[in-house]
């Protein structure tokens, strides 16, 4: 008989499971958990409030040890009433904005700099961003970025940046958010060179759209994407991604949260932030 309430049980909760970004994270979750005999329960929010609330109720009702999540709002008081109920909660890919709360994540900010400088660097002055909704931080704290690149090069965002928000951060909203720009711009007049994707599926879309119009890419429209996921390197135009440490991202906030188990009164919290980092490849960049 299968036996709830088990101590040995990690839940955590992403954006999205299907995103390899997220994938590579739990991996790294998962082998966190395993050097302490723990095992990992996993779910998407796909960014709705309601349905990470429901994840949240039913971990708890597993009786599990404590939640890793990726926050689908700023709103993180429901987390807080969680832990206040005896459940330890790390966030993940996001900052924690209180003190006793732990959290590992990458700068986005920093992140959506490089590509912008990158693209600046290229030679493009009008450059579009496939993005998601601001209320989701990464893409709130990407567009911040690109916005410094931007200005650091003298380019006023209101004529040189267009930004198309994709209906979902996958390659069906890259493919439908790039048939937009090209319906309603022309090559040569008021057409960006560029696209900075807000993840590498977003990506994955705008190129299948770029070749089914026969726009040459990076000639016609260069292409960046975000994550550095598995498969941009191996793309037959591969791709120009900004990447995040992934695994260490998972290893590290579960890392958080078995640590505050064995250290029990020692344990000081930690909001970790990495760094990303820019892989140059042919998407964006004629060899
Ligand atoms: O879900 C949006 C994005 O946030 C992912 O692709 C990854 O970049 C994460 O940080």
């Amino acid at each position: 008989q299968l036996r709830a309430g088990t101590i040995t049980t990690v839940g955590a909760i992403v954006l999205d499971i299907g995103n390899p970004f997220f994938t590579e994270v739990a991996r790294g979750i998962e082998d966190r958990l395993a050097e302490d005999d723990f095992t990992l329960m996993l779910a998407s929010s796909d960014e709705d409030p309601d349905r990470e609330a429901r994840y949240l109720r039913l971990f708890e009702e597993h009786g599990v040890h404590g939640v890793l999540v990726v926050p689908s709002t700023d709103d993180i008081e429901p987390l807080l009433e969680l832990r206040a109920r005896g459940v330890n909660v790390v966030l993940l890919d996001a900052t924690s904005p209180v003190p006793d709360i732990s959290s590992a994540a990458v700068n986005d900010v920093v992140g959506g700099q490089l590509a912008g400088n990158h693209l600046v660097a290229e030679g493009h002055t009008h450059i579009a961003f496939v993005n998601g909704a601001h209320s989701i931080r990464q893409c709130g704290d990407r567009h911040a970025g690109m916005l410094r690149a931007l200005d650091a090069a003298g380019l006023d965002p209101a004529t040189h940046l267009t930004e198309i928000t994709a209906s979902s951060l996958n390659a069906d909203g890259g493919e439908a958010a790039m048939r937009q720009l090209l319906a309603t711009t022309t090559a040569g007049v008021d057409r960006p060179t560029a696209v900075f994707c807000v993840n590498d599926l977003v990506a994955l879309g705008v190129q299948r759209t770029l070749r089914a119009e026969g726009i040459a890419m990076p000639g016609e429209m260069a292409v960046v994407g975000y994550d550095d996921v598995n498969f941009a390197g191996e793309l037959a135009i591969p791709l120009t991604s900004v990447r995040q440490p992934t695994h260490q991202l998972g290893y590290r906030a579960a890392d958080l949260l078995l640590s505050q188990h064995t250290q029990g009164d020692r344990f000081r919290h930690e909001q970790v932030q990495f760094q990303p980092e820019l892989v140059v490849r042919a998407s964006s960049h004629a060899g």
